[in-house]
């Protein structure tokens, strides 16, 4: 297995995500919905989300000669060298459609299931969050850490819902509950935003089930590296296979499981 400098592969990453953000940007301003495709019902995909997939592809696989990589858009290539990229290239596809400036494009490595950098673009922020193994989390090179609130009760959190009709019904209750017991519960619509604002100290916590290892693989590590804690609803660490996440800033983590667990069948 190679050995790499990781913080040196950050900062080229970096300068991908921005150059493929640039692209989808434009394309954004210029958008006509040529083909729009729902992969499942109200799951879009358009023709930019298979652009930049392609150009990420083509980009990081040239950075990191003999990775693998897993994309959101079908690209699934095996590793030669132990590691692989898990990209999202853009996370909040329906945003994106409606022209809301919430999308994002999401990049991690991982080297043997351990994820070791990650990238986050805030496309239309000009904010690229971004971390790797052993270093702190930064936003556009500045220092990020999570949030120092105790308790739910003075938190605000942010959510995305579920497409199965059961798990809704029980994360409705769920939202009801901290609806009147916290600072509120917002729902973005990028979990990979997400992600990055709990990591930001902007929301004290982020949950969902249903997602995929592109939505939350970049997002996971910048709440780490930020000091928070990451786990899925069943307090196991396989949030990226798991099919639910709980990100926190570790002061509320506990706190909410139990209140979520009250709710929602783990
Ligand atoms: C979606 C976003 C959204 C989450 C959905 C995801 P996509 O990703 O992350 O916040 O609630 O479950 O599928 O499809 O826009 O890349
Ligand atoms: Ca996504």
């Amino acid at each position: 297995m190679p050995n790499i400098d990781l913080h040196q592969l950050e900062l080229q990453v970096v300068d991908i995500a921005r150059e493929v953000g640039n692209i989808i940007r434009e394309k954004r301003e210029s958008y006509q919905p040529v083909s729009i495709e729902e992969k499942s019902a109200h799951n879009l995909v358009t023709e930019v989300d298979k652009l930049a997939e392609e150009l990420l592809t083509e980009k990081l696989s040239k950075a990191f000669p003999g990775s693998g990589f897993l994309g959101e858009e079908g690209a699934d290539i095996p590793s030669e060298n132990g590691y692989r990229w898990i990209v999202d290239p853009i996370d909040g596809t329906t945003n994106f459609v409606h022209g809301l400036p919430l999308y994002s494009t999401s990049i991690a490595l991982e080297k043997e299931g351990e994820l070791v950098l990650g990238v986050v673009n805030h496309i239309s922020m000009d904010r690229v969050f971004h971390t790797s193994l052993g270093r702190k989390s930064y936003c556009n090179g500045i220092e990020i850490n999570t949030s120092s609130q105790k308790v739910v009760d003075t938190s605000l959190m942010v959510t995305g819902f579920p497409y199965h009709e059961k798990q809704l019904d029980q994360f409705l209750d769920a939202y009801k509950y901290l609806l009147r017991n916290s600072r509120g519960v917002r729902r973005l619509g990028s979990a990979a935003i997400d992600l990055c604002l709990v990591a930001a100290g902007h929301f004290e916590a982020f949950y969902e089930v249903g997602l995929n290892p592109w939505d939350v693989a970049a997002g996971a590590l910048l709440v780490q590296n930020a000091g928070g804690k990451t786990s899925t609803l069943a307090e196991t660490d396989d949030y990226l296979h798991g099919k639910s996440i709980i990100a926190s800033n570790n002061h509320i983590h506990r706190e909410l499981l139990d209140i979520l667990h009250q709710f929602i069948e783990v």
